[in-house]
């Protein structure tokens, strides 16, 4: 049975999260218990908050750094596991390169936004408790009781944080209701950067949902419309998912990665991140490659659905996918989708795969080349020699399969 609650019935129409069984309702409880696709997102977010503090803040341009959660969170959960605050404030007073990002007050501002006043009292109770006094920290730690879509813009200003690159997370129990123009202006700030999250209830609830908070969150109603009528129930996550990335592009970030975080069990996770920067890009893949996997928790491309996996594993059994010497199909199905469009050097591959896909880097190029020449899907130019990043691929000519009905 799937329980959906609201956080605060009536007023927050998107404000609600599903859990299966009953496990929780969180309701106006100050805390509920960790579920597994929340566990399984804070991995991936500790990676990356790890890399993104000390690779910006060792950059000679920037002066500050600007660490923004729009719905923060009562900073833990019912059995004490810690909420994101407490590991985004640890990930950087506990860095091994600490000495290097020479963290001070005036250099890193870290903003908490939570809406509810139990929930905010609560996240800095939890934080004193394990940091200390908040003021006096050696970075600045803000815990702001106030709303992220009306109170993120001036909350940004009052701290001073624009010109200098931003970290924006919002991160809701499944509603994604801050409008495009909040995103936009993070856009344009220098060096900033968006990760939004989207629970399974924001795809199937949206018939109930008043269009223009669509309008507003995706920019226009053009903007959400755009990929034509959106798909049905099942698959009508992948519509949504993309149409946002593209919004994230609308809103003026060069990159925007889209894709499902697939907990062992319970309920998927759907993430959107929006950057300026390739490197970012890099970085962000990197973390989730970084993620220990190990209880089963997966990332999946959304634009891989089951019609086309099914397709790609008839070419290649899926026995050999299990290898982990051997390209996954889903790699070289996005190779094969490229070069549908003309031949390609294994380093365009590279970047191909870096900015279109969710998960592969420029690396994975030459791995996934490799296996589709020895399976005589793609031929090369030249044909002879080491095979390099300048090497050209080209598909290969398919030879006529039983059944295709002789010429003539
Ligand atoms: C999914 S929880 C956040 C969890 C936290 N980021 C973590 O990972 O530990 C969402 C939080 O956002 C708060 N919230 C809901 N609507 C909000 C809004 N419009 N602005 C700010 N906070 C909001 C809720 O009270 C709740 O505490």
């Amino acid at each position: 049975m799937l329980v959906v609650e609201s956080g605060e019935p009536g007023e927050d129409d998107l404000d609600v999260e599903v859990e299966a069984g009953g496990e929780h309702s969180h309701g106006d409880k100050c805390l509920w218990p960790l579920n597994s696709h929340t566990e399984a997102k804070h991995r991936l977010y500790k990676r990356y908050i790890s890399a993104w503090a000390p690779i910006l803040l060792q950059e000679a341009w920037v002066h500050k750094v600007t660490y923004l959660e729009g719905f923060a969170g009562p900073g833990e959960y019912a059995a004490g596991q810690d909420g994101s605050p407490a590991y985004a404030i640890r990930s950087l007073l506990q860095h091994d390169r600490r000495d290097a990002m020479r963290l001070s007050r005036d250099r890193v501002t870290m903003i908490f936004l939570e809406k509810s006043a139990a929930r905010c009292e609560h996240l800095k109770w939890r934080l004193e408790k394990e940091f200390g006094v908040l003021r006096d920290l050696p970075i600045k730690v803000e815990v702001e009781q106030g709303r992220a879509e009306q109170d993120t813009i001036s909350a940004l200003t009052r701290h001073d944080a624009w010109g200098e690159p931003i970290l924006g997370i919002f991160d809701s129990f499944g509603s994604v209701r801050v409008p495009h123009s909040t995103i936009s202006r993070i856009a344009r700030n220098k060096a900033s950067e968006v990760i939004v999250t989207f629970g399974p209830i924001w795809f199937s609830r949206r018939e109930t949902i008043n269009q223009s908070i669509f309008d507003e969150v995706f920019g226009s109603r053009k903007a959400w419309l755009r990929g034509g009528a959106p798909a049905d129930a099942d698959e009508g996550w992948r519509y949504w998912l993309s149409v946002y990335q593209k919004a994230l592009l609308d809103a003026g970030f060069d990159y925007s990665l889209q894709f499902e975080i697939l907990p062992v069990s319970g309920h998927p996770l759907y993430l959107v991140y929006g950057t300026k920067s390739v490197k970012g890009v890099l970085e962000f893949k990197n973390a989730m490659w970084n993620v220990d996997k190990d209880d089963g928790m997966r990332f999946n491309d959304p634009r891989t659905n089951a019609a086309r996996q099914a397709q790609l594993e008839q070419m290649w059994p899926s026995l050999f996918d299990e290898d982990p010497d051997v390209a996954p199909t889903e790699l070289r199905g996005f190779v094969l989708d490229l070069l549908e469009q003309g031949p390609a050097s294994v380093a365009a591959i590279g970047d191909y795969l870096l900015t279109e896909t969710a998960r592969w880097r420029p690396k994975d190029a030459m791995w996934a080349a490799k296996q589709l020449l020895a399976d005589g899907m793609v031929s090369r130019a030249p044909t002879g020699g080491q095979l390099t990043k300048q090497t050209v691929l080209s598909l290969a000519e398919q030879p006529a399969t039983a059944g295709t009905p002789a010429e003539g």
